[in-house]
């Protein structure tokens, strides 16, 4: 995987070399973007040698200072898609003000704005600087974003205060971001099965009723899980997507072929996530030829689906058993009824109307509703990045 590892001016800047040697035990490719003030405390030619490449530092081209750095004025664009995270240590003030107001000032900055990869910063100044309520402002902001932030150490600073500011332990560093890129092996030896997109009922041989799922919110909990160690059970109503590697992988079409298949697979899991959104009606019967058109208006009967999870949640025993809510109003409540109702240990309720949350997007703003009483909400984050989170609960949940 690739990342960005901006180094941005501080004292600490040095350390950021000690931290390219560990990104890169972790297997992952580092390129490096300092900022100018960076190249005070330490120079480009340091990560270069250790990363074997180019150094960026510059937005448009070389400077009579630097190497030679940039192979194109719209490099940012390039490297923003490229990476699969964009870390930055040490984050200064300065730097933590830019992103929070949006201020393309420099490359580092200007791919903050052009990433859609997840973002770590870990922080490190004067604990003046740190406790200011403009730097704390700034966080807030940046966490709400979905913005990751290891926080700083207390100590000894090169100020020569005490206190917090110091950057946080490189290791602390590289586990945030193996964590967010989903590398820690935590489920090892565990078997999830995850249900994704939409269920499809018959009308006649010709149509359907369905719903707006695209499966991204199920393949990316797969995805998720499978990094991180577990043997993945994939079930899956009709999606355009890609199966993840490594993933097993079951395509279902009706509610009633889910409901086989999750109920023969679940056998043999510990975890089970059903983000599928399963139709809750299908037409009583279903015609053998196709419906005729005809002047008079036409009714068609609906029956109930079974209800997969209600059904699983009598069965549960040690099985950690997590579904989702999708709902247009009264949210928690309504979480909370399922949650009762369906002998969940945690619903992920998304509210399908808000924009960026819910059907067939890329990012999703859910609340996780939990057995103890819990409501840990989260900002819009990438459907990845949400899985994730929903499996550092079950963790915590298998570990109780
Ligand atoms: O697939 P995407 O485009 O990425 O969109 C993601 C999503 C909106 C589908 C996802 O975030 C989501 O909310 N999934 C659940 C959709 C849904 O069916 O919600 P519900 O509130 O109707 O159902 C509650 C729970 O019961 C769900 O876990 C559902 O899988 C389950 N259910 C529902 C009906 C049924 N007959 N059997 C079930 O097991």
């Amino acid at each position: 995987m690739k990342i960005a590892l901006g180094v941005t001016g501080g004292v600490a800047a040095y350390k950021a070399a000690e931290l390219v040697r560990r990104l890169q035990q972790e297997k992952l490719d580092v390129q490096v973007v300092m900022t100018r003030s960076a190249r005070e405390f330490i120079t480009p030619l340091t990560f270069a040698a250790l990363t074997g490449k180019k150094v960026i530092t510059e937005m448009f081209g070389a400077d009579d200072a630097a190497p030679a750095n940039v192979e194109s004025a719209i490099e940012h664009i390039a490297v923003a898609q490229r990476i699969d995270l964009l870390l930055v240590a040490p984050a200064t003030a300065d730097i933590l003000g830019q992103f929070a107001h949006g201020i393309a000032g420099d490359f580092l900055s200007t791919l903050y704005l052009a990433t859609k990869a997840p973002v770590v910063v870990a922080p490190a100044m004067n604990v003046n600087m740190w406790e200011h309520p403009a730097t704390q402002e700034n966080l807030k902001t940046l966490r709400a974003r979905g913005v990751h932030v290891v926080d700083p150490e207390e100590g000894y600073l090169a100020c020569g205060m005490t206190g917090a500011g110091r950057l946080a332990a490189t290791e602390a560093i590289v586990e945030k971001v193996c964590g967010v890129l989903g590398l820690r092996h935590d489920l090892e030896g565990q078997t999830v099965l995850v249900t994704a997109g939409p269920t499809r009922e018959d009308i006649d041989p010709v149509r359907f009723l369905t719903n707006r799922s695209s499966g991204k919110m199920g393949y990316a909990l797969a995805e998720a899980a499978s990094r991180r160690g577990a043997r993945v059970v994939l079930i899956s109503g009709p999606t355009d997507l890609p199966v993840p590697e490594g993933v097993d992988w079951v395509p279902v079409r009706t509610t009633e072929e889910m409901r086989n298949a999750v109920r023969e697979r679940a056998r043999e899991a510990q975890v089970v996530i059903m983000a599928a959104a399963v139709s809750d009606y299908r037409p009583a019967a279903a015609q053998s030829q196709k419906l005729k058109r005809g002047d008079d208006r036409l009714t068609l009967e609906l029956e109930p689906t079974p209800d997969i999870l209600a059904e699983l949640g009598r069965e549960k025993g040690s099985r950690i058993l997590v579904g989702f809510a999708a709902e247009t109003d009264r949210l928690a409540e309504n979480a909370r009824g399922k949650l009762a109702r369906k002998g969940a240990d945690m619903i992920v309720a998304n509210d399908v109307t808000q924009e960026g949350a819910g059907f067939d997007t890329d990012t999703n703003i859910v609340t996780l509703f939990l057995r103890d009483g819990r409501e840990v909400p989260l900002p819009k984050l990438s459907k990845f990045d949400v899985a994730n989170r929903i499996l550092d609960q079950v963790l915590q949940l298998r570990q109780r």
